[in-house]
């Protein structure tokens, strides 16, 4: 029987607290503006993969928590492009490597959370896809490397690949190939930053992003605005506000940046929603305990989807969750879910 190689691989999500909106190639996946995350704990929110490949193999194919799932998509077949190529170019220097490049893919993921509603399942899951395959080709290419890659999966999944603060830069070349992430800080630099997430609604989104953007950037009158002034003002004041640790800096930028991804996503035409009434009791909650402390001590977010992310400084954990424990207690289908951010993922 032909040998069968295997890696396994865990990518934890991120939340970007400075949005991706727009598409500026569809087909390079390459973004109208820059953003910036934070990754979550691997404990709580992640995707596990495990990529193997053998001659016995007769086509590509991927399992996501125990369902086939196609990759005859463009996305997927541009990962799988890109990683042979890099590995072809290694045998082709060392004939003892095993040829891999040739074999077909298995891919076995599984998610710890909701797949597809606003938790950035697809940032975490093309970020395993394409470390756990890297490992398995024995690549050498930096996080930052293959950020290129995983960005053609999945935008945000370029922002995967590392942990602490990470910055997707848009790049200006017309081939993409300076569209990447960087770290801007690792977990050591601000290891007291927690995130609390308030799952409101597992159900998958209604408008993918994908489809969300292409409608936005087309309709909205406010989007240029938002990609080409406020957005690339906001990044530098991000990296300034986390190389200070000034969380009130962190807050403000990261509640009114939320606002405006929303506000372009409302004007855009037909409307897409992403919040519901859930999440805009969670936005007043998060108002209050502001107002109540005499400052910004708290700072909401939301994706693709109704779900809350409140990042925090842990000195303030007791006041913050005890207020949102209390807020949401009633709440039928709004359960919590407390992460830290990550220091497993290496730092690049
Ligand atoms: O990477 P995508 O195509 O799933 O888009 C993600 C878009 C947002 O989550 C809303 C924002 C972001 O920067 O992650």
């Amino acid at each position: 029987m032909a040998e069968i190689y295997h890696a396994t691989a865990t990518a934890p999500v991120n939340i970007a607290v400075i949005k991706y909106w727009g598409k500026a190639s569809t087909k390079l996946n390459t973004p109208t503006n820059s953003s910036l995350s934070v990754t979550l704990s691997q404990d709580d929110l992640r995707t596990i993969t495990t990529a193997s490949c053998s001659a016995s193999f007769d086509s590509d194919a991927l399992w996501l928590n125990g369902a086939p799932h196609d990759v005859s998509n463009a996305r997927s077949q541009a990962c799988f492009a890109e990683l042979r190529a890099l590995r072809k170019a290694k045998e082709d220097q060392d004939s003892s490597l095993p040829p891999l490049s040739s074999y077909k893919l298995h891919l076995i993921s599984e998610n710890n959370f909701p797949t597809a509603a606003g938790l950035a399942s697809s940032a975490a899951g093309f970020a395993a896809f394409v470390r756990a395959i890297a490992d398995l080709y024995e690549l050498e290419e930096t996080p930052t490397q293959l950020s290129r890659i995983a960005r053609q999966g999945s935008g945000s999944a370029c922002r995967s690949l590392f942990g602490g603060y990470v910055a997707w830069e848009k790049g200006s070349r017309e081939d993409g190939y300076d569209s990447i992430a960087v770290q801007v800080a690792p977990e050591s630099h601000w290891p007291t930053m927690r995130a609390a997430v308030l799952v409101i609604s597992d159900a998958k989104k209604g408008v993918s992003s994908t489809s969300g953007m292409q409608a936005t950037v087309a309709t909205s009158t406010l989007f240029p605005n938002r990609a080409n002034v406020i957005v690339p003002a906001r990044m530098e004041a991000m990296k300034k506000a986390i190389a200070e640790k000034d969380f009130e800096g962190f807050a403000e930028l990261t509640m009114a940046d939320s606002n405006s991804f929303h506000a372009v996503c409302l004007d855009t035409i037909p409307p897409i929603f992403y919040m519901n009434d859930s999440s805009r009791a969670a936005v007043r909650v998060v108002e209050e305990i502001n107002r109540c402390a005499g400052k910004k001590v708290a700072a909401y977010t939301f994706d693709a989807g109704p779900n809350a992310v409140i990042y925090y400084d842990e000195a303030n954990e007791d006041l913050i969750l005890g207020v949102l424990k209390k807020a949401t207690d009633h709440v039928t289908g709004w359960s919590d879910k407390y992460s830290r951010i990550s220091p497993k993922v290496p730092d690049g």
